[in-house]
């Protein structure tokens, strides 16, 4: 069975009660099992880390390297415009990255628009709430189709 990580970054933890008007109101859990039971559905596996540090994101990225995961599927909150680091562990894997947000970066601020992940990621989902990441996991089975 494919296996597709899926990785949240800085902040995401406090999805649920952090400005809604954005993220809307779900929580990461809720996230996390709306995924859960849409891997299911399409018979892929999947696994949800999170973490706000950022030494870390990169190691568990090093670990899905040896893992062979079959795709990652990443939200990496304010991380996404300027983590280098990020960029660089995710540019060791060879599969299929798909870059999510829930809010449409490109209709807020300035500092939003740039993704320095863009040039390695497959694509680009954003301004779908929690539908960006089910967008995001359908996208991934697709790319390893
Ligand atoms: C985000 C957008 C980022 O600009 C922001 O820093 C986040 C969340 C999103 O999901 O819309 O933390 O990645």
């Amino acid at each position: 069975m494919a296996k597709i990580l899926t990785l949240h970054g800085v902040n995401l933890n406090m999805l649920g009660k952090r400005d809604p008007k954005q993220y809307g109101a779900a929580t990461l859990a809720q996230i996390d099992e709306q995924l859960g039971a849409l891997a299911k559905e399409l018979g892929v596996e999947v696994e949800c880390y999170q973490t706000n540090f950022e030494g870390e994101m990169c190691e568990r990225i090093h670990r899905a390297f040896a893992e062979k995961v079959d795709a990652v599927v990443i939200n990496a909150g304010a991380w996404t415009h300027y983590s280098y680091a990020i960029r660089d562990a995710l540019a060791i894997l060879t599969v299929p990255i798909i870059e999510v947000h829930m809010s449409h970066v490109h209709a807020r601020e300035e500092f939003r628009h740039k993704s320095v992940f863009a040039e390695i990621a497959k694509g680009q989902i954003s301004g779908f709430g929690v539908d960006s990441y089910l967008l995001g996991l359908r996208a991934a089975v697709a790319a390893i189709k």
